[in-house]
């Protein structure tokens, strides 16, 4: 009895002046809507990293792509006459991680000099007047320095802006330089050409615009990051996905090949068939989760590959593989580093690495997730188990997440709840590609879900579609997930990024060009939740006539820090809807003003490069009393805020 009203008590704290019956409101995550990055479909290189050039480190192998090779993306140029030789060495490179390089030969320099065009991701967007940062290492051969020519050129080689330096060492040594663009362009290309006669060793060209997300070096490109921060996640997942257990053993996502300066590195295929470059790394995936304020979920490897290892064109498939038992140790530890990393003082050996990139501040990790979707092998539990009871035990500070397979039924799903039950982990993350009839009919799911075992994290979800029937069928999904945010933690839609023309996974949330974003329906259905995220749910605050109708999806929370309370309306259905609001339930005896945002269209539309505006919410503003009638039109989101006045 006691602890009855120690609730209720905390409850009606939680809800502050809304005067709710305090066993009625029910406090759900106040983490509930996120993110999930993962490097599909380009969504890194040529994606979110701003990196200009492809391919800058000449590390592109058949490997990644069948008739890739160091000079994919590259040409050799010579167009004021001159001839000389590029070949591609690997005898002393820049870094050991990164072997390929490429030594240019000029044997006559002509009108021009020689070099190299790179032809950026299906060209290269640049913006009269913008800043643009090159930077290069080069090592003279010859013993003699190189006049040098960077810029930037239209298809029709019309100049678009340009920088010049020169030579002066036989060492590896890094130059810099800025190029203004004097002219926009969407399919610029870059060149750097040497002047005179001679031989140079040249590897790592990058360039990047100075106009990164919030200005930072080795930045991701703006319009994109902006886009995600846009929906004012509360936490992002990342890597992945597949790309983090990797195609195999050896392709396994390893986070501390990705820190550090650019050029060390380490890059790999990518599991999605192209080539990861790694400069999207776990310190700029951090610093991006600390600037748009959303909590960190890094995803590890529980020591086993992806069960689909092995792809239609390489030979023998080799399913999932696990590390050798005698390699745990070391591999527990590089857990406990990356939390070290985030998490530890500079005086760490590896907080210092991270104070050395620029952030001693830590970035206050409190969550890692271990598995992805994984088959439930013995192999796999029995690692599983180690990682997971390693962390609990030496930091219990961090919430470990589990994985229970790929599909929201079946084998691996039942063998993951069986193991999680058994270790009490402590969240899982579920998985679900479904169809959008399936998001209307299993709105219930979590409703009779046992509180007492783990809670949930539905880390990927979409209803295999972007017309706003799917997204509104997503929509009145995530009302009930609000319902159930006392069991459901967290829900992250995926894939988040598809660059057009290199999309591996449909459907997806934004899609992009080099220089046009395009956010779907759906990313609208997930900006309007979680902008307008609650901690507290009240239930029975909305209703419609029909119980039964499950096209209709309700939902009524609060936002203890600004007190608002937060109504959303999803219709799926081909009419309106009369929706009632019973506000007095709350205590609420005033009308007012609140402000209303509202997403509506036909079914079957969808935001297209072409018509990248065609379904976007609106907003406007109602007067609304105590106890209110809302028409809900005929598919349509809407969410209404409201201020309560006593
Ligand atoms: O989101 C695309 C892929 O779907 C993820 O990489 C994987 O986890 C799932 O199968």
């Amino acid at each position: 009895m006691k602890k009855v009203i120690r609730i209720s008590v905390i409850i009606s704290l939680l809800i502050g002046c809304i005067n709710v019956n305090a066993q009625q409101a029910k406090k759900i995550s106040d983490n509930l809507f996120g993110v999930f990055f993962e490097d599909i479909s380009y969504s890194a290189d040529g994606g979110l990293y701003a990196e200009l050039l492809q391919n800058r480190s000449f590390e592109y192998t058949a490997n990644d792509k069948r008739g890739w090779n160091p000079l994919t993306a590259w040409e050799y140029t010579n167009n004021g006459f001159g001839y000389g030789t590029v070949s591609v060495e690997t005898a002393l490179p820049v870094s050991i991680n990164n072997r390929h390089y490429i030594e240019l030969n000029v044997e006559e320099e002509g009108r021009e000099g020689v070099g190299l065009m790179n032809i950026g991701y299906d060209g290269i967007a640049v913006k009269a007047g913008d800043k643009y940062d090159f930077s290069c290492f080069i090592r003279q051969i010859s013993n003699k320095s190189i006049p040098i020519k960077v810029f930037l050129q239209s298809k029709k080689g019309e100049i678009l802006g340009e920088s010049t330096f020169n030579t002066r060492s036989d060492k590896w040594e890094k130059y810099t330089a800025v190029i203004t663009a004097t002219q926009g362009s969407d399919s610029a290309q870059f060149v750097i050409l040497a002047k005179e006669k001679g031989r140079l060793a040249l590897d790592v060209i990058s360039l990047f615009p100075q106009n990164t997300f919030k200005n930072r070096v080795n930045g991701l490109r703006a319009d994109l990051a902006t886009s995600i921060a846009n929906l004012h996640p509360k936490f992002m997942r990342f890597p992945g996905g597949c790309l983090v257990h990797g195609d195999g053993l050896g392709n396994m996502y390893r986070w501390k090949n990705t820190i550090g300066p650019i050029e060390d590195r380490v890059e790999q295929r990518n599991i999605w068939n192209y080539h990861q470059t790694a400069g999207l790394g776990y310190f700029e995936y951090f610093q991006f989760c600390e600037d748009m304020g959303a909590q960190p979920l890094p995803i590890l490897p529980a020591a086993v590959s992806c069960q689909n290892s092995g792809g239609t064109w390489r030979i023998g498939g080799t399913g999932q593989r696990a590390l050798p038992m005698d390699e745990m140790p070391a591999y527990i530890q590089d857990v406990f580093d990356l939390i070290e990393y985030a998490n530890g003082s500079p005086s760490t050996v590896w907080g210092a690495k991270r104070a050395a990139a620029g952030h001693p501040e830590t970035f206050n990790l409190k969550y890692i997730g271990v598995g992805n979707e994984d088959k439930m092998t013995p192999e796999f539990k029995e690692r599983f188990k180690m990682i997971y009871e390693a962390v609990k035990k030496t930091h219990p500070e961090v919430t470990v997440v589990g994985t229970v397979g790929p599909a929201p039924s079946g084998e691996d799903y039942d063998k993951g709840w069986e193991l999680a039950n058994q270790l009490s982990v402590p969240i899982v993350d579920e998985h679900y590609y479904e169809k959008p009839n399936w998001f209307l009919t299993n709105t219930h799911r979590y409703d009779n879900y046992d509180r007492s075992r783990s809670k949930v994290y539905i880390g990927e979800y979409a209803s295999q579609g972007n017309t706003l029937f799917n997204a509104l069928c997503e929509a009145v999904y995530m009302t009930s997930i609000e319902r159930n945010g006392d069991v459901v933690q967290m829900a992250s839609y995926a894939p988040l990024l598809a660059r057009v023309g290199n999309t591996s996974w449909t459907p997806d949330l934004i899609f992009f060009t080099n220089s046009k974003v395009v956010p779907s329906a759906n990313y609208y259905v997930q900006q309007l939740f979680s902008s307008n995220q609650g901690d507290v749910y009240y239930p029975n605050v909305l209703s419609i006539s029909d119980r039964q109708d499950s096209t209709v999806g309700l939902s009524c929370v609060k936002d203890s820090k600004t007190g608002d309370l937060i109504l959303k309306i999803a219709n799926v259905g081909a009419t309106s809807k009369m929706v009632k609001a019973d506000l007095k339930k709350l205590g609420i005896s005033k009308s007012t003003i609140a402000q209303k945002q509202l997403l509506v269209g036909q079914p079957k539309e969808q935001n297209t490069l072409t018509d990248a505006q065609r379904l976007i919410p609106t907003y406007s503003e109602m007067s609304i009393s105590s106890d209110f009638m809302y028409e809900t039109p005929a598919y349509s989101l809407t969410v209404i805020r409201i201020k309560p006045k006593k």
